[in-house]
């Protein structure tokens, strides 16, 4: 849409601008002329409001949660995130960075000891908060980025439609362990995450 508009100018101007060189339109005494200047003032006001309309529609589509099937809730503190899946018995969690070099499997400085599970292909809505200064709930693959505030409730939602393991990290300068606390999420069928959800809920002892 833009595009087709930009393209639109590009040709107006062009078009003004080579016929300048090839006609001769001469008039000595043209000093001001407030119609035309009006004209080319309003205009490009109106044009750039039609460029705005649909880019702030399309901003407060995305805005839109779509039915999610979870709600995680996810609270930012001095240095590691926990979890509540308040949909299931509230099962919660902390997900803190593994520090031991023995665990080669992992990445550095980004692997966590408990992942968030997420089913497939389902509408989540996360909700982030934090308990002492402003975090970040930041995950690039998935574009998300929203600030972990303390006292204060943000909401975002995120569509994964592929098994995977996915990392993040905290982008806010929140303190000395900024950066080792690592956001990792793992992306499974909705069967298997049923199987998890089963699971957690009979191991008391993982809190
Ligand atoms: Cu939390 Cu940086």
């Amino acid at each position: 849409h833009t595009l087709i508009i930009l393209i639109m100018i590009t040709i107006l101007v062009s078009y003004m601008m080579l016929s300048l060189f090839f006609n001769k339109y001469i008039n000595r005494f043209l000093l001001e002329q407030q119609m035309i200047e009006m004209i080319w003032t309003i205009l490009p006001a109106i044009t750039l409001i039609f460029i705005a309309l649909p880019s702030l529609r399309l901003f407060y589509l995305l805005d839109e949660l779509n039915n999610p099937l979870i709600t995680l809730k996810s609270i930012g503190h001095q240095w590691y995130w926990s979890y509540e899946y308040s949909d299931f018995s509230n099962i919660e969690f902390d997900s803190y960075m593994i520090q031991s070099p023995e665990q080669m499997n992992n990445f550095r400085l980004l692997d966590v000891d408990n992942r968030v599970t997420i089913p497939m292909n389902n509408q989540i809505r996360i909700l982030v908060t934090a308990t002492d200064v402003i975090h970040s709930w930041t995950i690039p693959s998935l574009g998300v980025k929203i600030d972990a505030n303390p006292g204060r409730l943000n909401q975002t939602n995120f569509y994964i439609n592929r098994p995977g393991i996915f990392y993040g990290q905290c982008p806010e300068i929140c303190g000395a362990n900024h950066s080792f606390m690592p956001i990792v999420i793992e992306s499974i069928s909705i069967k298997n995450f049923i199987k998890w959800i089963n699971n957690y809920s009979s191991l008391d002892d993982w809190k």
